[in-house]
């Protein structure tokens, strides 16, 4: 289990991470989600022990993780990150270089059978440079894939990619959940959450506004649509909760056009109840 006592970080004068707490169990899948600069990406880090929390602790299976560079040490080899930040070796094929890292982890993991799973199986024979964007992200999800990890730190693995590689990551998700990981997942596609995901962290300016699971979270919060349709010949978009939605969709003189569902993120932000949240917190 991990366990986040009252995590805070601060870069210079911006507190990026204010008294975050929280616990994940092996086996979960968590969703990391907020506005650009909320924080989400220090959290991983912090979780990831990149950088150490200003205050506060985390402990992973009852251990305190920046207690001694002896845990540190040992809490990393449990870790793996995935990043476009991964440094490849541009003289050898992505075969040799998903070799390189197999060695480099001392893992037993199948390098073929892992690019496999994320697609570049065909490539294996190319060099690193002539990969486009979205091959080069396959690769290193593959490279963080090889290490033989307890936690998977997923920072927003599919940003900017095509549908297919979203399913591909979606995909590995649910096999690392199924091979007990824990995985933290940063995303801004809502819709992924309730079919990946058991747990939410919703951030707000390094503020934690809910920390619970998915069902925990539709307690709390109510869900709300987005609906656009037309009435007298004008078209017209509300956001209406379910109530609303029905005797709007029993009214005869109107044609929905669209709906959708509010995201989590949006729906917080209406509801802004502050002190609202599901925190588990276990001492030690
Ligand atoms: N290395 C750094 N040095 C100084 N400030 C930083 C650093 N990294 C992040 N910050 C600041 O910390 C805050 C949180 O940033 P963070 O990258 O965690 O946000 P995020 O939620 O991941 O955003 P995004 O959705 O854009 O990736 C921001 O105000 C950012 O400017
Ligand atoms: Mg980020």
């Amino acid at each position: 289990m991990l366990v986040l006592e009252k995590i805070t970080h601060r870069f210079r004068d911006n507190l990026a991470l204010k008294n975050i707490s929280g616990t994940a169990d092996r086996g979960e899948v968590i969703a990391v989600i907020g506005e650009n600069g909320s924080g989400k990406s220090t959290l991983l880090s912090v979780i990831a022990t990149f950088i150490k929390p200003t205050s506060g602790k985390i402990y992973y299976n009852n251990i305190d993780v920046f207690q001694s560079t002896k845990n540190v040490n040992n809490y990393r080899r449990y870790i793996t990150y995935a990043s476009e930040k991964v440094k490849f070796v541009s003289e050898l094929s992505l075969k040799d270089n998903l070799l390189y890292f197999k060695n480099l982890f001392n893992s037993k993991k199948d390098v073929f059978e892992i690019s496999k799973q994320v697609g570049i199986y065909d490539l294996l024979n190319q060099k690193p440079n002539s990969l486009s964007k979205g091959q080069k992200q396959r690769l290193s999800l593959a490279v963080s894939l090889l290490k033989e990890a307890k936690i998977v730190l997923l920072d927003e693995p599919a940003e900017g990619l095509d549908v297919e590689t979203k399913n591909v990551v979606k995909e590995i998700v649910k096999e690392l959940k199924q091979d007990n990981c824990m995985v933290f997942y940063v995303t801004h596609d809502e819709d992924e959450i309730e079919e990946v995901c058991d747990k939410i962290i919703t951030l707000k300016e390094g503020t934690l506004k809910f920390f619970g699971s998915v069902e925990e979270f539709w307690n709390i919060y109510e869900k709300f649509y987005v609906v656009t349709y037309e009435q007298s010949g004008r078209k017209i978009t509300k956001v209406l909760n379910i109530e609303s939605l029905k005797s709007l969709q029993e009214q005869s003189d109107i044609r929905i056009l669209h709906i959708r569902n509010l995201g989590l993120r949006e729906i917080i932000n209406m509801s802004e109840t502050d002190g609202v949240s599901t925190t588990r917190f276990n001492e030690g």
